[in-house]
């Protein structure tokens, strides 16, 4: 039986296969051959290449070739603030400040508190825009460079986004839309023009320089369909198609699914305190036997344990490490209390520290912003 999964920026759900996800949206597999090429550059690989969460690209290659030939190009990556950051989200942040650093990148930050409005009928302006400055505090927080980084609400610098948001759209069919979208009659009609204001920083550099730049977009795979579609119009406008690279899906703390601000009891927020957070951890899902003594004589099985996840995504830098958990959850001498433990306490002294930044993110949050 083929298993179900549905990846679409609004809403990510089973266990993704990400050869068929792939093969689905016409991506690029990560290969050891191209991460060759991009050490040649940085010299040493973030671990989220060389564990492939960075799992697929479209044009990284040409991006490469022309920084080679000191065509630089820039970073643009986004949120949505319809509710406080979770894990989830740091992950492409993660390596787009690691992108930054090495190829000493300018990066534009988009905030899309117009498409929030528009898809979550449920709250006012007023507080997807509170929610917008709270995870600016958390993009602040990961240590991006503020005299190389730009964030910016799409309302607040809507003067400079909107003439060029239209001339994106005057190459969008509500066809195109609903096919790649699967908008319906009853959708309100700010969502079918959306997706033209999240092509915009896309070009953006270009705009202001007068000339073409290479632009970079670290996203997870949910938000590829939005660039899909400006791959196919920034030609047409005289721009570059925007490069991107693809990560997975942090799942959440349960048995499937990505890690999800609906689902609050799986979801660790970087606001939350850091108590209980530790005890999600401690109630999370894992692929251990059902009683010690079952583990001890079967092992465990990590491929479907949400906290080995938590090790290989965030929690375990060092693969020797990783490794060593994976082999001895699989042979019985790790069991899940200890395994949960240990990560607990990881998460815990993780959030700690991630609020002291936010805290301090505060005072040069201006520095950052970007308005009309
Ligand atoms: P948003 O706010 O839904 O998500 C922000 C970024 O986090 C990624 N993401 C995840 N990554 C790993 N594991 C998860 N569980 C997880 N959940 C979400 C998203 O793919 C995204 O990269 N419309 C966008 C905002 C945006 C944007 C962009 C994103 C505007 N311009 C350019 C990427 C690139 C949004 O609502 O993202």
């Amino acid at each position: 039986m083929v298993e179900k999964f549905i990846v679409t920026p609004w809403e990510v759900r089973g266990r993704v296969n990400y050869n068929r996800l792939i093969k689905q949206f016409g991506l690029v597999p990560i290969t050891d051959e191209l991460l060759e090429k991009i050490k040649k550059f940085t010299h040493d690989l973030h671990y989220f290449f060389r564990r492939k969460i960075v799992f697929a690209h479209r044009d990284i290659d040409w991006i490469l070739s022309e920084y080679e030939k000191k065509n630089q190009f820039y970073l643009y990556t986004g949120r949505g603030p319809s509710g406080y950051t979770h894990l989830g989200h740091l992950i492409p942040w993660i390596i787009t400040k690691w992108l930054q650093d090495k190829f000493n990148a300018k990066l534009y930050f988009q905030i899309t508190d117009d498409e929030k409005f528009l898809f979550k009928e449920s709250i006012s302006l007023e507080k997807i825009k509170e929610f917008a400055y709270d995870n600016i505090l958390d993009i602040i927080a990961l240590g991006f460079d503020p005299k190389k980084t730009r964030i910016f609400l799409n309302t607040e610098y809507a003067k400079t986004l909107y003439p060029e948001a239209i001339k994106v759209a005057r190459h969008i069919t509500i066809s195109t839309a609903k096919a790649v979208f699967g908008f319906k009659n009853d959708s309100n009609i700010g969502k079918i023009f959306f997706t033209s204001m999240q092509a915009v920083p896309a070009f953006l550099e270009s705009k202001k320089m007068g000339r073409n730049v290479p632009c970079l977009i670290p996203l997870a795979a949910d938000q590829d369909p939005h660039f899909r579609i400006a791959r196919d119009v920034l030609p047409k406008l005289g721009y570059y198609k925007p490069a991107i690279l693809h990560t997975k899906f942090l799942p959440g703390l349960g048995p499937e699914g990505k890690m999800s601000t609906s689902e609050p009891e799986t979801c660790i927020f970087t606001i939350e305190d850091p108590n209980l957070a530790a005890k999600k951890v401690m109630n999370a899902f894992t692929g251990g036997g059902a009683t010690e003594k079952e583990q001890r004589e079967k092992g465990g099985n990590p491929d479907i344990c949400s906290v080995y996840q938590y090790y290989l995504f965030l929690f375990e830098q060092d693969d020797e490490k990783l490794n060593q958990i994976a082999q001895e959850c699989k042979n019985g001498k790790r069991i899940c209390g200890e395994c949960k433990q240990i990560l607990a306490e990881r998460v815990k002294k993780f959030l700690i520290e991630h609020q002291e930044k936010r805290s301090a993110a505060k005072d040069v949050l201006e520095d950052f912003m970007l308005r009309d």
